[in-house]
């Protein structure tokens, strides 16, 4: 058994992360999200009730785990709060949060700047979610963003704003928009401090202190290795890395630390804004799975686009991500179904591949090169073990272990925490 787990998204998001994350926060001291921001919708199910987060780490309903969001993520401080709120008008009111006072911090302008430039694309949008996401982690690499360790300084978050508004208030002007305030921001952001500012501290020493102590840490990835700003669909992607190579920079701590990662998978595969999808499905087939796996999206309420499961994208996130094990998520949505197929490799420009092309044309250019299995009709929402399954669920199961060459760990057979089966222990 390994101390520490990377729980990582091998397709394009919302393959179940939060509810896998929080099925294993159970062995956990500590969990901790380490990229993105509230582009993310982790949903967990529990005692009937059903919670959607967005930037808070999976861990948050045990007293007892620590909770970090660390440097690599962008964090917008008015949406914890109202995170937090939730939380606690539901009777969540006993957690453990840290917030890295290196991570980057959303400020108004940038869900304004990134609404703007998606409209400036035309017809070529990228469909954010339109969080600020990619202008906050632009400024981070441009050097004018402000972090969350700022507020707790306010003649320091008074320079930086300052500065930073001056750059932001030209760019609204070129774009004929409303500028913003200083005094307005200022008292907002100081509010937030208020409220935000005892969680505020540097997570990398937390961590680091943590594994010396031999606690049980696990990594929360969001979004998906094919949203990678540097291994995914480029440039309809996220503006972080979801991989588990990303982690050390992520969370300041030292590469070797990480000893077991997990890759979540759908038993098929969905995908919400742009970009090609090979395996796409639309029609009858879309439409059962989309409204049988709730399909649409946890932010934005999008319907997500619905495809079979693609072993090139799974092979390329293990190739990328080093996956060694891999957790199979919402696999009773595809019961009832005659048949199921599995893509095992792409058809370019007449000739077969096994590899994901980097430029969208040639991705786009791919068909998919499918294996068609037999189906199940059997309800499998209460099974239990791996041998209760019909034999063709066992068969596609064994399949993708044949054709990637990785031990599924656990599947999802329901949204239920109990729904969950184990087939091999790994944290
Ligand atoms: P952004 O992260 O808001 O900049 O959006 C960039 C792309 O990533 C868009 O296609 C979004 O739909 C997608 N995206 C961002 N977060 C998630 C997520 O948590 N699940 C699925 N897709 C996401």
């Amino acid at each position: 058994m390994k101390n520490r787990l990377v729980v990582v998204g091998t397709q394009w998001g919302d393959e179940g992360k939060g509810k896998i994350t929080d099925y294993y926060a159970c062995n956990a001291d500590v969990v901790v999200r380490y990229q993105g921001g509230n582009n993310a919708g982790h949903t967990i199910t529990f005692d009937g009730q059903r919670f959607a987060l967005q930037s808070i780490p999976s861990g948050i309903f045990k007293p007892n785990i620590k909770n970090v969001m660390a440097n690599g993520m962008v964090v917008n401080p008015v949406s914890v709060v109202s995170e937090l709120e939730a939380l606690e008008n539901r009777g969540i009111k006993d957690y453990k949060l840290y917030i890295s006072n290196r991570a980057a911090m959303v400020m108004p302008y940038h869900s304004v700047l990134d609404g703007a430039m998606e409209a400036m694309k035309g017809g070529k949008l990228i469909g954010t979610t339109k969080k600020g996401i990619g202008p906050t982690y632009a400024d981070k690499y441009d050097r004018i963003g402000l972090r969350m360790g700022d507020l707790l300084d306010p003649e320091y978050f008074a320079m930086r704003l300052r500065d930073a508004l001056t750059e932001k208030n030209m760019i609204l002007r070129m774009l004929g928009m409303e500028e913003m305030t200083f005094d307005a921001i200022y008292t907002q952001y100081m509010a937030l401090a208020d409220r935000l500012g005892k969680y505020i501290c540097d997570t990398s020493v937390l961590i680091n202190e943590e594994i010396a102590k031999g606690s049980k840490v696990l990594f929360e990835g969001a979004q998906g290795v094919m949203l990678c700003i540097d291994h995914g669909t480029y440039p309809y992607v996220t503006s972080s890395s979801p991989t588990a190579a990303s982690v050390p920079q992520n969370t300041g701590i030292a590469p070797r630390y990480i000893d077991n990662v997990l890759g979540v998978c759908k038993a098929y595969t969905t995908r919400v804004g742009e970009g090609p999808f090979p395996t796409e499905l639309d029609g009858d087939i879309a439409n059962y799975i989309r409204e049988r796996g709730h399909e649409y999206g946890t932010v934005t309420g999008r319907p997500r686009r619905v495809g079979w499961l693609d072993l090139v994208v799974l092979n390329h996130a293990r190739r990328v991500s080093g996956l060694d094990y891999l957790s199979l998520m919402l696999f009773d949505v595809l019961s009832g179904l005659d048949t199921v197929k599995i893509c095992v490799a792409y058809e370019l420009d007449g000739k077969r591949i096994d590899i994901m092309p980097s430029t969208i044309p040639q991705f786009q250019r791919c068909k998919p090169v499918y294996v068609e299995l037999p189906g199940w009709k059997e309800d499998i929402t209460d099974v239990k073990s791996f041998n209760e399954l019909p034999e063709a669920a066992k068969n596609y199961i064994r399949k993708i272990e044949e054709l990637t060459g990785i031990k599924v760990a656990v599947m999802s057979v329901g949204p239920d925490r109990l729904q969950t089966v184990t087939l091999h222990d790994i944290f």
